[in-house]
């Protein structure tokens, strides 16, 4: 009796903030460690993990975790399968999608991957219209604004709520940076602005104390080594996929901080590819810098500060490709029903 009062209320204090998370994609190379890491995050009470293969396997598998959430797979075959993953969901993952393999841009999984992210989000636009939709598939600078064009012509888009998920070039450039000069990378922190592929990746190290301690030679490289992370990885699996785990931890820190902005905790600031007012004059719809995460998703976009001639000019040539990859999702949006 004494037991089961104790057990009743450790529960109801760990599921203070009850929120149903669904992943698109969960029995992939990022889907399962994501799943496995939104599992273990106590905000989650329900958690659902959709794909087109094995679904009910990964999520009967990790459903045996005792932490507060209840997990139910969803399946291709089931009729309505993917409507009810995401029927009334708080927040949707999507890493569905083809990685890249040695030799191919982020660009060259378009033709494959847009149209899964378009079939996806028309979905979720008519079952999980309010829901955080955080999108991982590439290439992101396109398959966001695929998703906003989806949520525009189901008359639901909310802009504060959409995101493409960046983190990886963030926590990169935090390890990358420590390898360098030697300090705790958990400490390390650099502001990265622009998209998620290439040139458009800019670490802004102008604006670290490191700016003027490193040599021309170190900064160079350090940027380099940011923009390209992912083929460093890519090369290194040998046509064996891209980043899953680090991506896996980084899809999870951004869905935990867009979660604790719901439940209203204060100075959640992340870095995301989003709907920004920053290079609207410019026709850049999308651009990513720091955003403060609160109740309704986007509470304010930040801008990116001070950068010096060097970053102008890889802010120049982003801009450039960021405009041709927004158009290009944009346009394959338009052309289909
Ligand atoms: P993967 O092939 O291992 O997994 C993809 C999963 O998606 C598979 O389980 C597949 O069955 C599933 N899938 C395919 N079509 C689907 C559909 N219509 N509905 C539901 N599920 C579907 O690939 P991965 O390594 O997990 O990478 C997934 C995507 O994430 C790739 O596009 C990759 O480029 C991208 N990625 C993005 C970042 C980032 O920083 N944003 C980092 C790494 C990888
Ligand atoms: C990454 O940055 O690792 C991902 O975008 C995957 C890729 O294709 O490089």
């Amino acid at each position: 009796m004494i037991f089961s009062t104790l057990a009743k209320r450790t529960f109801t204090s760990t599921a203070f903030n009850p929120y149903k998370v669904t992943v698109l994609g969960a029995c992939g190379g990022i889907g399962q460690p994501l799943s496995l890491l939104m599992k273990l995050n106590d905000k989650v009470t329900d958690l659902r993990l959709y794909d087109i293969k094995n679904a009910k396997g990964v999520a009967t598998d990790i459903s045996h975790i005792p932490t507060n959430s209840k997990v139910t797979g969803f399946s291709a075959e089931e009729s309505d399968g993917l409507n009810n993953a995401l029927k009334d969901t708080d927040l949707v993952l999507i890493p569905a999608g083809v990685p890249r393999k040695p030799g191919m841009t982020r660009d060259d999984l378009f033709n494959i991957n847009a149209g899964i992210v378009y079939d996806l989000a028309t979905a979720a636009a008519k079952n999980s219209p309010n829901a955080a939709i955080l999108v991982i598939s590439n290439p992101v600078n396109s398959t966001v604004p695929i998703v906003a064009e989806v949520f525009k012509k189901n008359g639901v888009y909310n802009s504060k709520k959409l995101f493409g998920v960046t983190t990886l070039d963030s926590i990169r450039s935090s390890r990358f940076i420590s390898e360098i000069v030697n300090t705790n990378p958990t400490k390390e922190k650099i502001n990265v602005i622009g998209g998620h592929s290439g040139i458009t990746i800019i670490p802004l190290l102008s604006q670290t104390k490191y700016g003027s301690t490193l040599t021309k030679e170190q900064k160079d490289s350090l940027i380099h080594r940011i923009q390209f992370g992912g083929d460093e990885v890519v090369k290194a699996k040998n046509g064996g996929g891209s980043a899953t785990l680090s991506m896996a931890q980084a899809g999870a820190k951004f869905a935990n901080a867009v979660l604790s902005g719901f439940a209203g905790e204060k100075n959640v600031i992340q870095p995301s590819y989003v709907d920004s007012p920053l290079y609207k004059n410019e026709g850049i719809e999308f651009f990513a810098s720091p955003v403060t995460l609160g109740p309704d998703g986007i509470q304010e976009i930040h801008p990116i500060g001070e950068i010096n001639a060097e970053e102008n000019e890889l802010l120049k040539e982003c801009k450039e490709t960021l405009k041709k990859n927004i158009d290009k999702g944009i346009k394959f949006a338009d052309s289909r029903k």
